[in-house]
């Protein structure tokens, strides 16, 4: 294939850095490091976000919307969420013209057709549940070159879904394009040699290397990962098994959902998670009156500080939700939600009260305080078994319900699966996203501790720090991705906020 020259480039004047261009239809990232260029896709492979939209960082390039890494030099995956790498193109410089192949030099980044390659190995792995931390961990391992057999069981016979975009867009949006979330689609199951079996996993035999599955068949394996992730918690009261009372974590709970809208009619929401606040407001986006009742007295204090809890509550306020706070639910009718013995009419309940780790088949394995499987630092449980995400209580961690935690974790155990040596490292990251304003939360921090705060947190461009003895454990940020991006790299190491400010360019209460 010829060289295309970039119409318009000269190497003098691409910008150090990321830069995004079309070349004919292509849209291309190239990366100069001094005189040195090279292009990749121009957008994510997770959600195709513009990648020159986020930041290069040590050897990193950044994506802006869920902090995939990858590598500046390959264009190698090195940090979830995305499953695969970037394709790369050539390119070359030749008097000062920069020039690109707009072919890319491998078909599939991920070029799990090389799974044919691998070099035979009649192991077997299994990784028990299919979301996300098994969808990682297959990729990794196929990526690192297994050639052995890769089960995964679970009692879903559906494809493995991005859980994400259930609360975040499927539910707000008729014209939400469902082929988005499969995970692992059949096509690239296929292309990864994934075996499923469609089945409950109900005992575990470390010692014997065993699994009993709920149709009572055993399977053996010689490395296991253990990822059955986490259930909503269902509402203990009266009318709490009436069919409008639905809970989120499935396409067939959005659909569920779905059946009960109607715009003009009126929703309650129960509990003041993460998913119940995205539920309120896709319902709103659905022309519903909504009531929101929690306990606490302001939504996402805890995780967030008082401060942005209030400018939450206030957003929601400013779209039409109604609140009340600091009390629980007595009783659900047929047509209402009866809170300090006032009747709330609602033709839909949704139960958004968090969730619980499901661990009920393996009883002997030793739990943490906080309900997770105790692990090492590579997240090993026992020899030959692993266990991640929202199950996983790691060594120095606690046991922490994020999706794009439960891919690192993933990743981190099928290393450690093909014996590598492996450590979780990685920053925690998530998400939010409510009426249109998308926070991201980097580290792992307290809401009762020091924060200090730049920008205007009220008009929703800000980044909140918190902090503990001095140091950053973790940041907030709305509305400014460059930032989100780079911290979700440079919190890897413990800084003063005068380090981190000066890292995104901020200085003390700045704008
Ligand atoms: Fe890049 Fe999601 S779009 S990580």
């Amino acid at each position: 294939m010829p060289m295309v020259e970039v119409s318009a480039i000269q190497l003098d004047a691409l910008a150090q850095g990321l830069t995004g261009l079309e070349v004919g239809d292509t849209k291309l990232l190239f990366v100069r490091e001094g005189n040195d260029v090279r292009a990749f896709q121009g957008t994510c492979p997770h959600a195709k976000a513009p990648l020159a939209d986020g930041v290069l960082c040590e050897g990193r390039i950044i994506c802006p919307w869920h902090a995939g890494a990858f590598d500046s030099k390959t264009g190698a995956l090195l940090e979830p969420v995305p499953l695969t790498g970037l394709q790369r193109h050539a390119v070359r410089v030749i008097d000062g013209r920069v020039l690109v192949d707009i072919e890319p030099m491998h078909t599939d980044a991920l070029a799990p057709g090389d799974a044919l390659a691998h070099a035979p190995d009649d192991r077997v792995f299994v990784l028990v549940g299919t979301g996300a931390a098994s969808a990682s961990a297959a990729a990794l391992l196929r990526d690192d070159g297994f050639g052995g057999r890769v089960i995964l069981v679970g009692p879903d016979a559906a494809e493995p879904l991005d859980r994400t975009q259930l609360s975040k867009m499927a539910l707000a949006q008729d014209a939400f394009d469902r082929s988005t979330l499969p995970l692992l689609d059949d096509e690239l199951q296929k292309k990864l040699k994934l075996e499923r079996i469609v089945a409950r996993v109900t005992a575990v035999d470390p010692g014997k290397r065993q699994l009993t599955l709920s149709t009572g068949e055993t399977l053996a394996y010689d490395a296991a990962m253990l990822a059955t992730g986490a259930q909503p918690l269902a509402l203990s009261i009266e009318g709490g098994d009436l069919p409008h009372v639905r809970t989120l974590r499935s396409l067939s709970d959005v659909d569920g959902i779905l059946a009960h809208v109607e715009p003009g009619a009126s929703a309650v929401i129960i509990g003041t998670s993460f998913i119940g606040m995205e539920v309120a407001s896709d319902l709103i986006d659905r022309k519903m009156n909504v009531t929101v009742i929690g306990r606490d007295e302001i939504p996402f204090a805890k995780q967030f500080g008082p401060r942005v809890g209030a400018a939450l509550r206030t957003l929601h306020e400013s779209k039409g939700v109604r609140f009340r706070l600091g009390t629980s639910v007595q009783r659900i009718t047929l047509d209402a939600v009866i809170v300090n013995d006032e009747s709330l009419s609602a033709g839909l309940v949704v139960a958004g009260l968090g969730v619980a780790p499901v661990l009920d088949y393996v009883p002997s394995l030793q739990k943490a305080d906080d309900g997770g499987l105790v692990t090492d630092t590579a997240l090993r449980v026992a020899d030959g078994l692993w266990a991640a995400g929202d199950i996983a209580s790691p060594s120095g961690w606690p046991r922490i319900e994020h999706w794009r935690l439960a891919q690192q974790h993933g990743r981190v155990a099928a290393a450690a699966m093909l014996g590598r040596d492996a450590c979780y490292e990685g920053v925690p990251f998530f998400w939010t996203a409510q009426h249109g304003k998308r926070l991201q939360y980097i580290g792992h921090g307290r809401g009762d501790g020091d924060i200090a705060y730049d920008g205007d947190v009220e008009a929703f461009d800000f980044v909140a720090w918190y902090l503990e003895g001095g140091k950053v454990t973790a940041a907030l940020v709305c509305c400014r991705d460059r930032i989100a991006a780079t911290l979700s790299h440079a919190l890897r190491r413990t800084r003063t906020l005068a380090e981190a400010r000066a890292m995104v360019g901020l200085s003390a209460g700045g704008q």
